[in-house]
Parts: structure tokens; sequence; C-alpha cells
């Protein structure tokens, strides 16, 4: 006879470590990065200082910020066999090429098995440098462009939109990418950061621990909801049909993407910054649909609250990158770039005080049954 046992179907609010990563309080929809409130973050702060801040725990100086941007914008180039790899797998969903190419560089990376504090840290700012000279050079090579080189004098994130688009971004396109950046940079231990930390568990090196990072992240229920939000304003087209088209969603069981969340139950403090965006640059771009579209699904949706299903970080970033001109497949890489300093800082606390993750499975099958011979087998 099986022990009883009580099961703990996906780990939820078990809590398995400690973290002085980030806090979230999802009753009342509060985000912290290493005790600083995510809105003051996005309000003042870049994406290279809050890496800084969570990488090495504090804000830096002026010095160090300059210092850590220039190690930044030099780590930004791949290796050629990348770009051919990345070529051979062009017709691939641009994740997909991403957490291959992530893989890849472990072969070209100097410190691949180094996995102390150093040179883990040096390894993340790589990543974190290389991620999007990874995600741009597929989108141009797919388009039958040249890659373009990743350019010095831009951070990250309009680096970012000059190599996928070869102009000099609007500084508050860039702005805006920025900020998209801070909010996604790190989330405690939702499913990817949870796989880079099995992975890092196994004193796996930090390339691996992000291959499996970007893998979890793909999933609808993670990282690819942007992506179906704008698939969804896309598909009700117009503001007028958003109400009967997200009833009938509900009507019918469906799920509405950007909505909902683990640990969530309150408004994603993430999202009030990327409404806000969304509305502005609606106006500033002259189309102010999709906000229209989905301030009414979001309308529909308000009774929901009650019951904690709330406006998550994705439901209005989707329409952010369309308005930006990103190619709808690329939404859920933004989150991914943005995130592997979270990865990595996760990795980092794994491998400081390192226990082997392993549960267990409530074995539910059958038992001591006869072993009959394959020719005796009906
Ligand atoms: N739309 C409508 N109903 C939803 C919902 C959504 N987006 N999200 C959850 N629910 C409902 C479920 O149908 C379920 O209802 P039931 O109790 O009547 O069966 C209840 O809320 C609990 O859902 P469950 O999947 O158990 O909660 P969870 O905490 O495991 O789910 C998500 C979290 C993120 C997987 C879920 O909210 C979801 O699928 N959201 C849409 C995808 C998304 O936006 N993901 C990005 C997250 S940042």
């Amino acid at each position: 006879m099986a022990q009883q046992v009580e099961l703990k179907r996906g780990l939820k609010d078990v809590y398995i470590d400690r973290s002085e990563a980030s806090f979230i309080d999802g009753s009342i929809g509060k985000l912290i990065y290493r005790g600083y409130n995510i809105h003051d973050l996005a309000e003042k702060s870049t994406f290279e200082e809050t890496i800084c801040l969570l990488l090495y725990g504090k804000l830096p100086t002026r010095r160090e910020l300059d210092e850590f941007e220039a190690q930044l914008k030099a780590s930004r180039a791949i290796p050629n066999e990348i770009v051919e790899i990345i070529r051979i797998a062009q017709k691939a969903h641009p994740m997909d090429v991403l957490r291959t190419a992530v893989s890849a560089l472990a072969a070209f990376d100097p410190e691949v098995s180094d996995n102390s504090r150093e040179a883990t840290l040096r390894k993340g700012i790589r990543l974190t440098a290389q991620g999007p000279t990874i995600v741009t050079t597929h989108a141009r090579i797919r388009d039958g462009k040249d890659p373009i080189p990743p350019n010095p004098n831009m951070n990250q994130a309009a680096n970012f939109l000059y190599t996928l688009f070869g102009e000099e971004p609007d500084p508050a396109d860039a702005k805006l990418m920025d900020l998209d950046f801070i909010l996604h940079a790190e989330h405690g231990i939702n499913a990817s950061a949870f796989a880079a930390r099995v992975a890092a568990s196994t004193i796996a090196d930090l390339h691996a621990a992000v291959t499996a990072g970007i893998g979890t992240l793909k999933g609808p229920a993670h990282g690819e909801a942007a992506e179906e939000v704008m698939k969804m304003a896309l598909d009700i087209g117009d503001e007028s049909r958003a109400e009967e088209y997200t009833r009938k969603v509900l009507e019918s069981g469906g799920r509405i993407m950007g909505f909902g969340h683990r640990v969530y139950k309150a408004v994603d403090p993430r999202s009030v910054h990327l409404k806000d965006d969304a509305r502005a640059l609606g106006e500033r771009k002259g189309q102010p649909k999709w906000f229209g579209i989905l301030s009414k699904v979001a309308e529909v949706m308000k009774p929901y609250e009650s019951r904690g299903i709330c406006v998550n970080v994705d439901f209005w970033s989707g329409s952010i990158y369309q308005l930006l001109g990103i190619p709808e497949d690329l939404f859920i890489c933004i989150f991914a770039m943005g995130r592997i300093p979270g990865w990595t800082v996760q990795v980092l606390e794994q491998y400081s005080d390192n226990i082997l993750m392993r549960p267990m499975l409530e074995y539910v099958g059958p038992m001591d049954l006869e072993y009959v011979p394959i020719e005796k087998r009906g």
C-alpha cells in the first residue's frame, strides 16, 4: 500500500528558498527589486542601472555605472559561427533561435564552465549584451537583410531598436523600450527562473541555466501572453466588437490573455506604467485603435478582479511593441532579453547556498505486473 502524501501541485504557495533579488506582494500588487519599489525604478532608473542593482545588490555610483555600461557595450558582438547557426535556423520561431544561439554560445565563451561568482557575473553581462544581437540578427536575416552591427554609442534599448530597424530610434521609443526592459528584469521564482535554478542546482553552468529559462518562458501561460494579447486585438479588429468577443471567449470557458497571475491577485504594478505608455504611444503614432480595443476588453474583465483575475504585465506590452513596429513573434524575445539579468541573479543565489532540486512524484500507476514475453502478448 503506497504511503499517503500531500501533493503540492504546481508548487503553488510553496517557498523553496530565500532571495534578496525581488519581493512580490501579490495581494496588493507590489513589486520590489532589492529593496526599491518598481514604480521608482520605472520612473527614475535605466535598464543599465537596474541591471547593476540586480547583479551587484546596490545602486551604482556614476563611475561604476559608466564602467558597467562600457562593459555591456563591449560585449554585444556574437561569433560568426553563431550568425551561421542563426542563418541555418532562420525559419524557426525567434524564441527557438534565441534559445539555440544562447546554448551554442557556450561553445565560444572562455569561462563557460567557471561557476565562480565573478565569472558567472561576467557571463551574465555577456549574455545580456548578446541577447539583442541574436534577436535582431535573426530578424534581419529572415527578412533577407544584412545584420546591423551593435552601436557602441547606444544603450541596450536604443541599440535593440537600431539593430532591428537599421535607423536611429526616436528617443521616446527608446525610452519606452528601456522602461519595458526594467519592468521585465526580475520576478522571483516564476516558472522560467525556477527552471534556471533547477539547472543551476545540478551545478550546471549559466549558459545551461539561461537556456532552460528561455525554453520555459516560451509557453503562453508565461511569456507568450503578450503575443497572444496582440493576436486577440488584431482578431477583434475594432473597439465596437471588443465586448462581444471578450464575453464569447469567457462564456466558452476560454481565457483572456494578459489577465490572471499565479502570484498577483491585484493589478500587476508593472502594467500600470505600460497602460499609460500604450495610451500615449497610440496617440503619438496616430493609432489610438489598439488602446481603445484593449481598454474595452479590460472593462469587460473588470468584474473578474474580485476573483483575483487582474491585468498582468503582458496585457498592454503587446500593443506597445506593435506600435513600435516590432514583429509579433519577437514580443516574447523582448521579455527574455530583459530577464537575463534576473535569471543570472537567481542562478548566483542558487550557487551561493546550493541544494539539488529534486522533488517527489506520487506513483499512481499499476504495480507488480507480470512480464509477458513479446511473442506471447495479444
Ligand atoms: N481569463 C479568464 N479566466 C481566468 C484567467 C484568464 N486570463 N486566468 C485564470 N482564470 C480563471 C481560471 O479559468 C480558473 O477558473 P476556475 O477556478 O473557475 O476553474 C481560475 O481563474 C484559476 O485559474 P488557474 O489557472 O488555476 O490559476 P493560476 O494561478 O494557475 O494561473 C495563469 C495563472 C497566468 C496561468 C492564468 O491566469 C492564465 O492562464 N492567464 C492567461 C495567460 C497570461 O496572461 N499569462 C501571463 C502571466 S504574466
